[in-house]
């Protein structure tokens, strides 16, 4: 059988045995009723670790973002964001199905956000232009290659904007946390709420975490069930999820270098590209390329399996399925791959 590696998402990763036997053996109740002490034990955890009053799990990232803007937010409302996020460009819409509310979109090209960029929107309230309600940022920025915000900067930026409300889209601060050797805790700090995604490279089967001020988790509570997404014996999802927040985090690092193994090598088959390898500091190869739909598919078709982020932008990513072996499989393919001319 011919070697296939699955670059595509950290989102294909499958449970450890500690997880399986975790989710066998946990104890479980009705968390509609709050009585399940699995996801209670992790929602107090998943709060501890980031700082915050309370948390609520949620069964995804989506999820928690949208339950974010639905709380911070009334109908009308501008809310802030990056213009490549996952929040505005990859969940179908659903803020304005959900809450209602506009993006105004501000660069994102580096993974942070232009500050002064930020600042104009919000200036422009006093032109008679909408209410800012919130700015939303994600860290790691997966769209620019999983770049991780410098806290400082984070830090500016919940400044800058006063007292409007900051949504973290942490989807993988786990990853942040690892490469930059800032606590989720201080990486939190500046933002009003704070989303994680135990289900990508921490390798639980379902499930992420959304933490706040406890009067608005209560309210996030609210809305998770409007939403649909109160579950009941969640707490053998919650089980998994502990054992992911114990054991699969100082792991990410072997994500990362990895990455940077094929960053490398990417950069050196696609020099046309202009990637530099030393951008990618976590566990996403992504750059520009004119022909990126048909390098992910042809090289799909010799083994290495990647996805497109945009027409012309291209998506690698490292997680615990992927190993030293497979690294080397990839730079054999790469070594003699030219896409076919059209
Ligand atoms: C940055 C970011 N935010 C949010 C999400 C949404 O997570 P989920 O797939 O669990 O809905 C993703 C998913 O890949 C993501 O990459």
């Amino acid at each position: 059988m011919t070697r296939r590696v699955d670059l595509r998402s950290d989102t294909v990763t499958q449970p450890t045995p500690a997880m399986r036997e975790a989710m066998a053996c946990a104890v479980v109740g009705d968390d509609g009723h709050g009585e399940d002490p699995t996801v209670n034990e992790l929602e107090r955890r998943f709060a501890a670790l980031v700082g915050k009053e309370a948390a609520i799990f949620v069964p995804s990232g989506t999820m928690g973002n949208q339950i974010a803007v639905r709380v911070l937010t009334q109908p009308g409302d501008v809310v802030i964001a990056g213009r490549t996020q996952h929040l505005v460009g990859f969940e179908m819409g659903a803020s304005a199905r959900n809450s209602s509310v506009q993006f105004a979109l501000v660069d994102d090209s580096s993974g942070e956000l232009d500050l002064n960029e930020v600042i104009d929107v919000i200036d422009a309230e006093a032109d008679h232009q909408p209410h800012v309600a919130m700015v939303t940022v994600e860290n790691t920025h997966m769209p620019s290659g999983g770049t991780a915000w410098d806290v400082s900067t984070l830090r500016s930026l919940a400044n800058a904007i006063g007292d409007r409300p900051l949504h973290l889209d942490g989807a993988r601060l786990f990853n942040a946390v690892v490469a930059t050797g800032t606590s989720a805790a201080d990486f939190s700090q500046p933002a009003t709420t704070v989303m994680a995604c135990l289900s990508k490279g921490l390798c639980a089967p379902v499930g992420s975490l959304l933490a706040g001020p406890e009067p608005l988790m209560q309210r996030a509570r609210t809305e998770r069930k409007r939403l649909g997404g109160a579950m009941r014996q969640a707490g053998f999802l919650a089980a998994a999820g502990l054992v992911a927040l114990d054991t699969m985090i100082e792991r990410l690092s072997e994500d990362h270098a990895r990455a940077r193994q094929l960053a490398v090598l990417f950069s050196d088959a696609f020099p046309e590209a202009s990637y530099d390898p030393a951008t990618c500091r976590t566990n996403i190869v992504a750059f520009n390329h004119p022909q990126a739909r048909q390098i992910v598919r042809e090289l799909a078709a010799l083994g290495v399996q990647g996805e497109t982020l945009a027409p012309r932008r291209t998506r690698f990513v490292t997680h615990a399925g992927v190993g030293d072996a497979d690294v080397a499989f990839v730079g054999e393919v790469l070594e003699n791959f030219k896409p076919a001319s059209n």
